[in-house]
């Protein structure tokens, strides 16, 4: 909620999601982005009835596109380029691959097309309770905290996080 309120004080007009799943995080976004923003999801094998869900979150003259397919495939990034029809993006959210090369490609090879002034922002930076006190639990964060420390280190950041003591969760965000 903390993260949508401060999207809210200036609605990004070009989003980028890695990570859709079931759209839950897509629908959120598209309630405070730019009236008419362009927001794009993606995921590994959505399909098409999936697509046409998201694209039914879109209010206002929005535009929600679905691009289905693993997000370090470079047809997948070409997808999303020839999408953003040489725009930058306000906000890219990533929330695909918590491996920590999955997560490091994904900031890698998306944030570049993050505008000056843009925000990038992870879920899942507070380590799971798995890795913590090996307890297994639903949660899974995989590398997302390890590579987010990395980040904190090279970029202006900013943390959202309700408890440190929770088990998963929590969003990073760069200043990229
Ligand atoms: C934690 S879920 C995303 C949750 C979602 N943002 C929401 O609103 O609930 C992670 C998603 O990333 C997708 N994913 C994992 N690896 C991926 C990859 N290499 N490329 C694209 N999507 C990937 C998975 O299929 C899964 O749907």
């Amino acid at each position: 909620m903390q993260f949508l309120g401060l999207l809210q004080q200036n609605p990004p007009r070009y989003v980028c999601e890695i990570g859709a799943a079931s759209g839950g995080t897509l629908f959120l976004l598209a309630r405070v982005a730019h009236p008419n923003a362009l927001l794009i999801t993606v995921d590994v094998n959505l399909p098409w009835e999936r697509s046409m869900i998201h694209a039914r979150f879109a209010t206002g003259k929005q535009e929600i596109v679905s691009v289905s397919g693993d997000s370090r495939a470079t047809g997948t990034m070409g997808r999303v380029r020839a999408a953003l029809r040489g725009k930058h993006l306000d906000l890219l959210f990533i929330d695909g691959d918590h491996a920590y090369d999955g997560v490091k490609a994904d900031f890698q090879n998306y944030s570049p097309l993050v505008r000056a002034g843009g925000l990038a922002a992870f879920h899942d930076i507070v380590p799971d309770f798995n890795s913590r006190y090996g307890t297994p639990t639903v949660h899974y964060t995989g590398g997302v905290p390890a590579f987010w420390q990395e980040v904190k280190t090279q970029y202006k950041t900013s943390e959202l996080i309700e408890d440190p003591e929770q088990d998963g969760f929590g969003i990073g965000i760069v200043y990229p």
